[in-house]
Parts: C-alpha cells; structure tokens; sequence
C-alpha cells in the first residue's frame, strides 16, 4: 500500500525512503532501491567546505541520472553562511537539501559539524535560517535526540528548526554519546510527531518489512527511512510495501538476488570504473549474501579477487 508523503512542494508516492548512508548510498545503491520501491532516496553527507572549495570529490558524491529522482541532496558544515552557500551550489543537483545533524563520527563533530550542533540550539536556527533564505527547494534537518541522554534536546531542536521553516525533520533517536549501542528509542519519534505540524520521518533499527510497519504504527510517523536494512536488501522496500498494504512480504527468488547484484556490479563499474567497482562490490556481495548457506566461504572467495570475470563466476555459481 502506498501513502502519499508530501514534504514542502514535493509529493512522493510512498513514505519509505533510502536513507543517506556514507561510502554507500552512491548512485547504483538508490537506483536499485528506487527499482524496489524506495520514493526518496539520499546521496551520502557531502561537506560544504568540499562544495565551496569546488572540490571534486565533494560534487562527485552528488552525481545522479534521470532515473535517480526525487534526490535529497545532504549537506554537512558548522558555518551558517557556508552551509548557506554550499546549499546554492547543491540545488542544480537536488529536489530536495537536507541538513546533516545527527553525525556521530569524530572527524565530523571535531569540526563542529553533525551532531555536534546539537549542543549549539542557537547554531541550528542560524543555520536553518540562513540556508531557507538561499533555496526554495524543500528543505529537511536529520537530528539524533541529542549529544548525551542527561542533555537530550530533540524537542527544542524540532521546533527551533520548524519554526525556521523546514519542511520535514528525521530523528534517528540515538543520543551522539550511543554511537550505533543499543535500540533506538522510538518512542522520541513519537514525542516529536506529537510535537510538531511538519512531516517527522523515523530512522533506527529498521531491519526488516515488519519494523517499517510497527515503527509506523507505534510512533505515528510520516515516513520510514532505511539504512542498515537495505544493505544487500532492496527488496525491503516492496516487502514493507505490501505488508503495510496487508499483503504479505516479496522475498527475492535466487534467480532474482542474481540478477540484481549482477546489475549492481556493472552500474558500478560503469560509474566507477572496473578496479573501484570490483573493490567496493566486495562489501555489497557480502550483504547480499547474508543469511546465506555458504556465505561465509562466499565471502573469502570475493573478497580473494581482483577479476570482474571472475567475480561474476563466483557470484554465478552462489546465488544459483
Ligand atoms: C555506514 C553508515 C553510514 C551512514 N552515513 C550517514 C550519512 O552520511 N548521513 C546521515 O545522516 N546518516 C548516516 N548514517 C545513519 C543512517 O542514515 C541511519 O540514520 C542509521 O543507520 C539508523 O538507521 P538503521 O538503524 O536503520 O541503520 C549512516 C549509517 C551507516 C550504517
């Protein structure tokens, strides 16, 4: 079952989207997902210093292609006026800028960045404010439910950025300290839905069609975004589709698992290059075969090879 998820001028057909994930959710992951149902997918957090300093890399993160639509493009910086700027720059590729708030990582909060401006309430407004002013595509933040549980301010953040303009906010309810420990509390998704007018979307621990379905119905939110759940599972998207529908979940045939990661491969070196995707589809095929009997001597065998041929005879061979 579809539901229609509106977030400031865009309407998207359903509320389950890829969530931003970084060295991962490059343009051949969102197009894979979108095949499988995904309404909105992200690029991974591209900085805003990279953007300004029209560093290559930084614009590379935001390439896509016509079938890579709706793209929400996410930003990361500290500096309201850079953040303001690298947003002008990112609109050309994007439907959609989102805000990263929610970082955990060190390199990226030493710089002031991701879930480090949870600590600065007055940095968030600023920020909002200032990169409203420059675009008028839909605009969203990604918070975290604050930098430790004993200061945890994901309300006050919430309002101070819907009251700036937002269009939607998603709140992975983990605390900066929790890194990825423990469960995600999504009863704060819940609180802040009470909260606030605007669409809030939950992110956290949604590994399978079910969770999509109970975190929906348990929090009340607009929207669903998977991460670790669709690694080397696209298929996550039309199962919580149809389970949310009252059908019943799609699992890939051996056939079809096949089938997929051979295209994944060969976007990949079509994107990248043989060498990079050859390397960097080693992690993928590991996702993949998750579960799997004999992923184990899989693994060792892809992760052995330097050969695109042989990579695909190993890939033919296992998932057959
Ligand atoms: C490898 C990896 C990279 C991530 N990169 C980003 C990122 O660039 N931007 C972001 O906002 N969140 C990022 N996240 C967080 C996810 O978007 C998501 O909020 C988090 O993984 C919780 O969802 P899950 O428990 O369903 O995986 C990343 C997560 C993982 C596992």
């Amino acid at each position: 079952m579809n539901t229609v998820l509106r977030i400031g001028s865009l309407e998207l057909a359903d509320n389950l989207l890829l969530a931003p994930m970084a060295g991962i959710t490059n343009l051949p992951m969102r197009l894979l997902a979108r095949e499988q149902g995904a309404s909105l997918c992200f690029t991974e957090m591209v900085s805003v210093n990279g953007l300004v300093r029209d560093g290559a890399k930084s614009f590379s993160l935001m390439k896509s292609s016509p079938m890579d639509r709706p793209l929400g493009v996410q930003l990361f910086g500290d500096d309201p006026r850079l953040l303001a700027e690298g947003a002008r720059l990112a609109e050309e590729f994007a439907d959609l800028i989102d805000i990263n708030m929610g970082c955990p990582v060190r390199k990226v909060v030493g710089s002031g960045a991701g879930s480090a401006l949870l600590q600065s309430p007055e940095k968030v407004c600023a920020i909002v404010r200032q990169v409203r002013r420059v675009t008028s595509l839909p605009l969203t933040v990604k918070i975290r439910t604050g930098w430790t549980a004993e200061s945890a301010n994901y309300l006050e953040i919430g309002r101070i950025a819907a009251g700036e303009g937002v269009d939607a906010i998603t709140l992975h309810p983990r605390t900066r300290a929790q890194m990825f420990e423990g469960r995600s509390d999504w009863s704060q998704i819940g609180e802040l839905k009470q909260c606030l007018t605007i669409p809030v979307l939950g992110s956290g621990d949604i590994f399978t069609p079910e969770d999509v379905v109970a975190m929906l119905g348990q929090t009340g939110c607009d929207g669903v975004m998977i991460a670790r759940g669709a690694l080397g599972n696209p298929w996550i998207f039309r199962s919580a589709s149809a389970l949310k529908g009252g059908g019943a979940v799609l699992p890939p045939s051996p056939g079809e698992r096949l089938d997929v990661a051979r295209r994944h491969l060969e976007m990949f070196a079509a994107d990248a290059g043989e060498r990079v995707a050859v390397r960097e589809m080693r992690k993928h095929l590991c996702w993949y075969a998750h579960g799997l009997p004999g992923a184990a001597q899989f693994r060792a065998a892809v992760n052995r090879t330097d050969s695109r041929v042989e990579l695909e005879s190993i890939m033919a061979g296992f998932f057959r």
